[in-house]
């Protein structure tokens, strides 16, 4: 009998397979990174054909070292970058542009003028969960359209389609049968009504989109369709599809309302569980589809997202060249007892939650002849601290309930010292479980849940497994001073892009 579950994590940075057991253990897996394209400042693009291309090869690579047949799959579970947006032509299937990433910002200028047009825009939020960002798909596609010859006449004649990765994903290994993708992945587009669960007109009108170009949105644990596109997997079925941060929320089992995760990848995500119930955050916190079981109520929950945390640490090693390999930021870390005055608040794409300033860009600051690269490493980890105290705080004084201790997962949590550095500023303690990948864990708990391979979610929660955890151990007095310092820091961040910074830029840099 098929008892095991791949799961493709198509992130940021890297494409995934993991091959999980029955008990949620990783049997196998492979890795492929894919090329960051910065044609300019403000502007993130991935190549869609090479996305595809590592997806297929670290599937196949992940059920070859598995040393497993076809037929012991039950099921291909799928997560992604959210928001990143992918528009191609149904007749050649050839995207018309690169994917254009969750954190580019190029259409800023849109979105600004959107806000200045349409007084009522709170109505927006009302209807998506969503602030009106450049952040989601929306705005990414209406560029698409503009900025590509003969796009738009080719949208409305119904030739072009959008997905995220997901759908693009899908759309491929199907061979161009399904055009479909999640309820997590539709409540990040600026598209999607969320309370209906159904593509909004209203949003559709604002951004000038046709309805044609969308995927159809199905639940996040269903079967989709199978394979067919790509003969060593073919006939498995597609059975679940999350956005990579409700993934991971699934995969640390935090199903229930009041249950929470806080995962440190390219940025850091923390999501809290409402329940059946959408909550609005008068805090800066996006409300959002936590997953849906097919024929049963969506479950939401309150995200608090963070642009900028481990993809400091790859800034760090590519742009300055102060280590080779991120994992080394730790040792240089540790080099200095602390950050010697020195903060820094990566901006790049703006502030994001609690926030939300598109005008602020990236600041170090507290700079003297002292500071030396072991601070500015240190201020870079403790940036990712901090940026999730505010985000927590944001979480307490929306729901009035202070959390006990942090989940926590994703790359950044292999840095003890970043670890520590969290429990002493949250004062609360941090929580590892066993498995940390689990983004992949929740794809595929999502797909078994919908073959038979488990039935119940309590059956998934008996999985989890602690694997380490850190206490708080900075005194009050001390922790309180950091804070401060970082909100001044904060402070100077905002304010910085202006029409003089745009000009100079040639963009919204
Ligand atoms: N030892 C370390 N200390 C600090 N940061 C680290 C360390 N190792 C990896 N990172 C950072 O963690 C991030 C990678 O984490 P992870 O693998 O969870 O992300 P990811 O899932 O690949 O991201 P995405 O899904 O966004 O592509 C990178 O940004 C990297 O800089
Ligand atoms: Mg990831």
């Amino acid at each position: 009998m098929a008892e095991h579950v791949i799961a493709l994590d198509q992130g940021t940075t890297s494409t995934r397979a993991i091959v999980f057991d029955a008990g949620g253990r990783i049997v196998a897996s492979a890795q492929r990174e894919h090329e960051q394209i910065f044609p300019r400042a403000g502007r993130v693009e991935h190549d869609a054909n090479e996305i595809w291309t590592n997806s297929v090869w670290v599937l196949e690579t992940a059920l070859a070292e598995a040393g497993l047949s076809v037929a012991q799959i039950a099921a291909l579970g799928i997560t992604n970058q959210r928001e990143t947006a992918i528009v191609w032509d149904r007749r050649t299937g050839r995207p018309v542009h690169n994917a254009i990433v969750w954190q580019d910002t190029r259409t800023q200028p849109a979105i600004d003028r959107l806000a200045g047009e349409h007084a009522d825009y709170d109505r927006f939020a009302d209807e998506t969960g969503l602030p009106l960002a450049a952040y989601f798909s929306a705005s990414k596609i209406a560029w698409i359209l503009d900025n590509v010859t003969g796009a738009r006449a080719d949208a409305e004649a119904g030739h072009l389609l959008f997905g995220t990765p997901d759908t693009w994903l899908v759309w491929n290994l199907t061979g161009g049968s399904r055009h479909v993708t999640d309820v997590t992945n539709a409540s990040r587009t600026l598209l999607m009504d969320l309370r209906r669960l159904e593509w909004s007109d209203a949003m559709l009108e604002v951004f000038r989109i046709p309805r044609a170009m969308l995927p159809e949105i199905v639940s996040s644990s269903e079967v989709v369709g199978e394979v067919s596109a790509v003969a060593q997997l073919r006939g498995i079925p597609i059975a679940g599809i999350l956005g990579d941060q409700q993934a991971a929320t699934f995969g640390q089992a935090a199903f229930g309302e009041g249950e929470s995760k806080n995962t440190y990848g390219t940025g850091n995500f923390l999501l809290v569980g409402t329940g059946e119930r959408i909550v609005r955050s008068p805090h800066g916190l996006i409300s959002t589809v936590g997953y849906r079981i097919d024929g049963e109520p969506a479950q939401y929950a309150v995200e608090g997202s963070i642009a900028v945390t481990g993809s400091l640490v790859q800034w760090l090693r590519d742009n300055l060249g102060l280590f080779a390999e991120s994992n080394d930021v730790g040792r240089l870390a540790e080099s200095v007892p602390d950050n010697g005055g020195a903060y820094f608040v990566p901006a790049f794409s703006g502030l994001f939650a609690p926030y939300w300033r598109p005008d602020a860009r990236g600041a170090l600051v507290g700079l003297t002849r002292f500071v030396n690269r072991g601070h500015i490493a240190r201020a870079a980890l403790e940036a990712t601290a901090f940026q999730t105290l505010d985000v927590i705080d944001a979480v307490v004084a929306d729901t009035g309930r202070s959390l006990e201790e942090l989940r926590v997962d994703g790359g950044m949590t292999r840095n003890g010292l970043l670890m520590q550095f969290q429990a002493d500023i949250l004062g609360i303690p941090v929580v590892r479980p066993e498995v940390i990948e689990t983004t992949a864990l929740g794809a595929a708990y999502a797909a078994g849940l919908a073959t038979g391979v488990w039935k119940t979610l309590d059956e998934l929660r008996a999985h989890w497994r602690e694997g380490e955890r850190w206490e708080p151990r900075m005194p009050g007095d001390e922790r309180d001073r950091r804070i401060r310092m970082w909100r001044k820091a904060v402070r100077r961040s905002f304010d910085w892009v202006d029409d003089d910074a745009r000009i100079l830029m040639g963009t919204t840099g």
